[in-house]
């Protein structure tokens, strides 16, 4: 049990995946700083589960300028250019920061650093773990790393359920026990959301339960303007066995060469980009969704070109196959696209302040801008160590300390926490997410999916389903608006990219219920 009012300190970070964890490590070599996580530090966050690395540009023949390029061009012409620049040329020092925490970075014989491929990367430049494993890897180093520092307090099983403000500025934030419904004030000068993504909300995803968008609904129902909410990057190839969350099968496959069949065998990515299977990542997902639409089933082929290597090399995605009844040196592997990654968010600045005073926002979970309509692969572990450090910094010229301050002000939590609530009405909620604000979308449907989320809204005040139906809105209705299609947001009924729409999405819940 914990008391009614916990002193956060300088800092409360709202969140322990790789954004977090960072961020709290930059900022407490010499602050009080606070983490809660919603689940044990071991289980919560998606940046574990990741498989293909971190991207830095720090081969031979690469640059920080090609790695801006390739980044741009998948990102459907609106990335943000001066956060790209700053993602690609700050990359090799946060780099350098992992290996000093420890994280075992894949190396040659000669002890250099080893870069992989990945789609639509011009050059090989993911540093990699043991092949599939650098999240594991790097959050392993982290949580170590946090263990050893004294001035980091952290609190697991404790979930965020609303900002609490004072003022006018954000101070500190109300939250409960993991399946509790009793509101703890935890008060700090300094509240970072650090929250993940939105994969929850979909019926298939690659995200642990936990992630379900209900940091940005936090954030949006305090008034945080929010980018981008439409765009949306489902991963091409989930492996479908039935398991929810959905395992990945990393790109890396991919980039080695593995080819997508359809069950009559057929390679039908080559006549769908020239890239093929190693094609931007939202067409690779819609060419197999349209596969699939047919009523066919789509596979991964490994055998070719690793044979018995994927237990080796990828030795992850090789235990899903096995633990699915998959041998993947003998059959080809079951796959299907799923909800990975949420380039929307909380619109901030290239230091992570949000439009709220007091209130940053790190890693998924924030806009900065840097992955435009369209993430390139391992940019998202990349862009939580770059912008966690400017986050850090910001926080440190701001300094200020909370413990004392009165509470006056401050409102009571707005609505009960039902966990009732939520199991009754999610699972209606994902399906209805997956069916019509998923791979390909049309008016109908968003339409549909908006009038579901209104119903739902109208049947329960719990807070925590407030939360996650606020995000659920957002995201239908910055696509219903979005009358073009651009990287992951694509309209069959608007199926050209236009050029009226070149610009970011900047929405408040305000405005997204007026639509
Ligand atoms: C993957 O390993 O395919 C995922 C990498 C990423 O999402 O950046």
């Amino acid at each position: 049990a914990y008391p009614d009012q916990i002193d956060g300190g300088e800092a409360l970070i709202v969140g322990a995946g790789l954004a977090g964890l960072f961020t709290a490590l930059k900022l407490a070599t010499d602050r009080r700083v606070t983490v809660i996580a919603a689940a044990p530090l071991s289980e919560g966050a998606s940046s574990a589960w990741a498989q293909g690395g971190v991207a830095a540009a720090m081969g031979e023949g690469d640059s920080a300028d090609l790695h801006t390029a390739d980044t741009e061009k998948v990102a459907g012409g609106i990335a943000a250019h001066k956060i790209v620049e700053i993602l690609t040329r700050t990359a090799p020092d946060r780099i350098a920061d992992l290996i000093e925490l420890g994280v075992p970075f894949d190396r040659d014989p000669s002890g250099h650093l080893v870069f992989g491929r990945e789609a639509a990367h011009s050059r090989n430049r993911i540093v990699r773990v043991q092949g599939d494993r650098a999240g594991k890897a790097i959050m392993g180093a982290l949580v170590a790393a946090v263990a050893k520092r004294p001035s980091i307090r952290v609190i697991e099983n404790m979930v965020a359920m609303e900002l609490a403000v004072a003022d006018g500025r954000v101070a500190g934030i109300h939250a409960v026990e993991a399946g509790g419904t009793k509101p703890v004030l935890i008060r700090a000068h300094a509240t970072v959301l650090a929250t993940g993504g939105i994969g929850g909300l979909f019926r298939v995803t690659t995200n642990p339960a936990v992630v379900r968008g209900e940091g940005l609904g936090m954030a949006a129902r305090a008034g945080a303007v929010v980018a981008d909410p439409e765009f949306v990057q489902f991963h091409p190839t989930a492996i479908d066995v039935g398991r929810d969350p959905a395992p990945l099968a990393t790109e890396a496959l991919r980039g080695e060469g593995a080819i997508l069949v359809n069950e009559r065998g057929e390679r039908f990515m080559t006549a769908i980009h020239p890239d093929a299977e190693l094609g931007p990542r939202d067409v690779v997902a819609r060419g197999i969704f349209a596969e699939l639409k047919r009523g066919g089933r789509v596979y991964l082929d490994t055998r070719q070109v690793l044979g018995a290597r994927i237990e080796t090399q990828f030795p992850t995605v090789a235990g899903y196959c096995h633990a699915a009844g998959v041998d993947p040196v003998k059959e080809p592997i079951p796959v299907a696209p799923a909800e990975h990654y949420h380039m929307g968010g909380i619109l901030t600045d290239e230091y992570g302040r949000t439009s709220l005073a007091g209130l940053w926002a790190v890693g998924e979970v924030s806009s900065t801008g840097a992955h435009g309509a369209n993430r390139l692969a391992s940019n998202s572990l990349l862009e939580s160590i770059v912008f966690g450090g400017h986050v850090a910094e910001d926080i440190a010229r701001d300094a200020g300390e909370t413990a004392g301050r009165p509470n006056a002000g401050i409102a009571a939590i707005s609505s009960p926490v039902d966990w009732d609530a939520v199991a009754a009405h999610l699972p209606r909620l994902r399906e209805t997410m997956t069916h019509d604000v998923g791979v390909v979308r049309d008016a109908a449907g968003l339409a549909h999916a908006l009038h579901v989320i209104g119903e739902i809204e109208a049947a329960t005040d719990s807070l925590p389903m407030l939360n996650v139906l606020a995000t659920a809105r957002l995201i239908a209705a910055g696509a219903l608006a979005r009358t073009e299609s651009r990287g992951g947001h694509y309209r069959s009924d608007f199926p050209e990219t236009d050029t009226a729409f070149a610009h970011r999405t900047a929405m408040t819940l305000a405005e997204a219920r007026a639509l």
